[in-house]
């Protein structure tokens, strides 16, 4: 080998140590992205995208069987993902989703929530809702069905325990309640809605809910 050629030899492997260099230092980079993107958003007080894609950036879900979480008690929200996360509330879809968010991050994503201002209800039948108003705000004396607005608030404004009802698709909250009825959700402190919902006929929380859907919150 002639030192020219050393030389050369010499500068190609090092050219290639750099390739293996930039290769690995772009693959980090390329891994590192998915990560870094949740954490920055989390920093800066913004929702996860991963929940976006059904309950919508700022928690208004536009789809009726995805709930509208905008609004909720942040306490009510945090609840809710803890029972997701340990399967105390079934969900196929929740229960994954909140396996991936950390316990840190779940307070974070309820605050968020809860700051956000829900959108108003679609009432489809006005006559149930007529029906629904007298349940909600006087319960059905005849089946020891107590008001909602008891614990719902009024206006279904909710709390930190009862959450917030108003506005909310009616699609949801009669699966919610069905779901009380046979026992599928059970997260329910003392069982209190599923003692309620027992002692319903669907018509009743058909109607319940379409009026629910007309309440502003306020
Ligand atoms: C693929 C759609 C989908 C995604 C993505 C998703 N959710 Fe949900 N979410 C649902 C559905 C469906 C329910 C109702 C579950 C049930 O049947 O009880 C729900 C319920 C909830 C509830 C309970 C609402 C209530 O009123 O009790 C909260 C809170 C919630 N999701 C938060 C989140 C957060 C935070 C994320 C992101 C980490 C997320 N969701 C991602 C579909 C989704
Ligand atoms: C004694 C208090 C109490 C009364 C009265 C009550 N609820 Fe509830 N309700 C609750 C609690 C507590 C929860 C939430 C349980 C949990 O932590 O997951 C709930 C949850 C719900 C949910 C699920 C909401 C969601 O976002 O997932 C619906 C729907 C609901 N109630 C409807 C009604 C209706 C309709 C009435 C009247 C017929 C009613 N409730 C009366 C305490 C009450």
């Amino acid at each position: 080998m002639t030192p020219n050629e050393s030389i050369s030899a010499c500068s190609l492997r090092h050219r290639r140590a750099v390739r293996v260099i930039e290769s690995f230092l772009l693959l980090m980079l390329a891994i590192s992205i998915p990560l870094v993107v949740p954490i920055a958003a989390r920093a800066e007080g913004a929702p996860n995208p991963l929940c976006a894609g059904c309950h919508m950036e700022d928690g208004n879900s536009v789809t009726p069987d995805f709930p509208k979480i905008a609004g909720l008690d942040a306490a009510y929200i945090s609840k809710q993902i803890m029972d997701f996360k340990k399967f105390k509330r079934v969900s196929e879809i929740m229960g994954p989703m909140a396996t991936q968010i950390s316990d840190s991050e779940i307070d974070a994503l309820a605050m968020y929530y809860s700051k956000q201002k829900r959108t108003p209800g679609v009432v489809t039948d006005k006559n149930l809702a007529e029906q629904g108003q007298l349940i909600y705000t006087d319960g059905i004396v005849n089946s020891a069905v107590p008001a909602c607005s008891g614990c719902h608030g009024e206006k279904g404004e909710g709390t930190d325990k009862f959450p917030r009802l108003a506005g909310q698709h009616t699609a949801y909250l009669n699966t919610q309640m069905s779901n009380f009825k046979n026992i599928v959700r059970n997260n329910d402190a003392r069982g209190v809605m599923r003692a309620i919902t027992l002692r319903m006929t669907d018509q009743e929380m058909k109607a319940a809910s379409e009026y629910i859907a007309s309440l502003k919150g306020e």
